[in-house]
């Protein structure tokens, strides 16, 4: 298969894991005969410091015309008082929106060997494998009216959603959770919002389409207490976009950490991939981020949007043999022997068949 990729390594940390998922790719290109052409495009902190806007015109032109794009993150403490935007993280609200990437997929799970790794018992964690469906490009994030009063002493933010829009987003995690177990979660605050309520009555209906498949409705609060207590009982959970984020990151500490968490954003178009955490600043440079999210967010992009599932398959096997052996980034090590970004890349590499190409 011929296939563009477009890479946007981003700030922090991003660099390092998208250069390991990079030498990822190439393997798997080689080992199952496929011609990738890898391409990078700056975005965020990295191309406000080259005089750009935070998402380049030319980036975007780029995301539009590739086959799946790989972003590592976007934040810069340095930005951290600038306007909104004109903040790295406005290139990742702009591209989730200008690309209609309304559905995040957000996969957490346990891998075997890790089972002690987070902050829960492990028989607590057993058996833990949740994908949650964030929708992306509504809520908060986005809703008008927005800003600061005249006097500035006050400030606000809308969350709006239409039908349409929750209908989209369920819609995919009921058939997704066709192919899984089979239970979907859906999550609001439907005691105190209308939003929630009507997001509550659209998942309500649209479940009559899908019999098959067992409908629970949770409160968010309620939500992230049992993920914290209970988090196996979960399947499919679908919800608003900044409840997703906030449970997202609790999924991540849970299976032992937020550096483990891939994600895919789909819409009707080009899919793009991300790991769940940011730049990280404080490891930044180091060459100890954990690369896994990333690898596992290219595992999804084989699977997704070029359909390749063996080659995603044999990436996310080569990562759970390279757990199962032992081997820890810091993040995972709990004091414990530890390995480097390149070091548990190359152990990837090796467990896919192939050797580091640097
Ligand atoms: P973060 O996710 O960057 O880091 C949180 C903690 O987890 C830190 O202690 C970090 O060292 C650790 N961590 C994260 N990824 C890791 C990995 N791969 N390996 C080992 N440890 C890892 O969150 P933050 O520090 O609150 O945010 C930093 C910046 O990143 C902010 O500017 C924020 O806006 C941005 N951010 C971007 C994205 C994204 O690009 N998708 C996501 C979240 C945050
Ligand atoms: C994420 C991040 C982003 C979000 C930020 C950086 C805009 O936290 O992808 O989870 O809130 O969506
Ligand atoms: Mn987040």
């Amino acid at each position: 298969m011929n296939a563009s990729i477009l890479l946007l390594p981003g700030d922090g940390i991003g660099p390092e894991v998208v250069a390991a998922a990079e030498q990822v790719l190439r393997a798997v290109a080689s080992r199952f005969n496929h011609n990738f052409t890898l391409t990078r495009a700056t975005i965020g902190g990295a191309a406000l410091k080259a005089g750009l806007a935070p998402l380049p015109d030319e980036t975007l032109v780029a995301a539009r015309a590739a086959d799946a794009i790989l972003l590592g993150a976007v934040g810069d403490p340095s930005y951290d008082t600038a306007h909104p935007a004109q903040r790295p993280e406005a290139a990742l609200l702009k591209i989730r929106r200008e690309l209609g990437l309304y559905a995040n997929l957000r996969p957490a799970r346990v891998w075997p060997g890790l089972e002690s790794a987070g902050p829960l018992k492990p028989e607590i964690l057993a058996g833990t494998d949740l994908v949650l469906f964030r929708e992306l490009t509504g809520g908060l994030y986005y809703g008008e009216p927005r800003g600061y009063s005249a006097e500035g002493d006050s400030a606000h933010n809308t969350m709006r959603y239409s039908r349409g829009e929750i209908e989209r987003i369920a819609r995919r995690a009921f058939e997704a959770a066709r192919l899984r177990r089979k239970r979907v979660t859906s999550v609001d605050k439907a005691n105190v919002l209308e939003v929630s309520r009507l997001w509550r009555q659209v998942v309500t209906e649209l479940a009559r389409d899908y019999s098959d498949v067992t409908l629970d409705h949770m409160l968010v609060d309620t939500c992230a207490m049992k993920i914290a207590y209970a988090p196996s009982s979960f399947d499919v959970v679908v919800t608003e976009n900044m409840f997703g984020d906030i449970l997202s990151d609790e999924a991540g500490a849970v299976v032992g950490s937020l550096g483990l968490l891939p994600s895919a954003s789909l819409g009707d178009g080009v899919g793009l991939y991300e790991p769940v955490h940011g730049s990280a600043p404080d490891i930044a440079g180091k060459g100890i981020a954990n690369p896994i999210g990333t690898i596992a967010s290219a595992a999804m992009l084989l699977r997704y949007s070029l359909k390749l599932e063996a080659e995603a398959a044999a990436v996310e096997q080569a990562i759970g043999e390279v757990l199962s052996a032992g081997r820890r980034t810091a993040d995972l090590a709990q004091g414990g022997a530890s390995i480097g970004t390149e070091a548990m890349t190359g152990e990837i590499l090796a467990a896919l068949g192939s050797t580091p190409s640097h």
